[in-house]
């Protein structure tokens, strides 16, 4: 065994998931087509941006995750980043219910189903997948940015509805 894995192993997982729950974060639906046809989401933190030349993203999805087929074999996926009026839609696309589209407003944008209310779309090709443990990386180029204003939706220490402060002033 290596001193890395030794580490690993001697550390507790709820000491690791605590410390990384203190990084701010924003938050993503990250859809796709199912081989069946049918559409695919699941809610992220795990997204940053990538490489500018090309431009293209990076996220990280957990080996349990029903999204996670359909998303190593897609050729496309949207990536839309929530507002902060979308914790409901936050709360969605993190359970595992049924049909998770059912009341959202959404629609194809070729092979990539589209929420209507996210201020942020953009439009990716998978490029690149590798796993490590039990999560999945998939890099996307993308083609395609869809940009309204409006503050995000951030996600600190577990909660969603955690509001940026300007001037010092908690914004309601
Ligand atoms: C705040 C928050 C952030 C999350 N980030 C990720 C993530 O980065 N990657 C991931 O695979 N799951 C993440 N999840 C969990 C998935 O959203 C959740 O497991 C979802 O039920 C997966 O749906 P699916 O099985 O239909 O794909 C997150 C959940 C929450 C509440």
């Amino acid at each position: 065994m290596t001193a890395t894995e030794n580490v690993a192993a001697a550390l507790p997982v709820a000491t690791f998931t605590d410390a990384m729950s203190r990084l701010v974060s924003g938050l993503a639906v990250v859809t796709t087509r199912q081989a069946t046809g049918r559409p695919c989401g699941l809610l992220v933190s795990s997204i940053c941006s990538y490489s500018v030349h090309p431009p293209s993203v990076l996220l990280v999805v957990d080996h349990a995750s029903r999204c996670r087929d359909p998303l190593t074999h897609c050729a496309e996926f949207g990536v839309h980043l929530l507002g902060s009026a979308q914790e409901r839609t936050a709360r969605t696309f993190a359970s595992r219910g049924a049909d998770k589209f059912a009341d959202v407003a959404w629609a194809w944008d070729g092979t990539v189903p589209r929420l209507g209310a996210a201020p942020i779309y953009l439009r990716c090709t998978a490029t690149a997948v590798f796993d490590h443990g039990d999560h999945t990386v998939l890099i996307g180029e993308v083609t395609h940015t869809e940009v309204a204003e409006g503050e995000p939706l951030v996600c600190y220490q577990r909660q969603f509805d955690w509001r940026l402060k300007r001037n010092g002033v908690r914004h309601p």
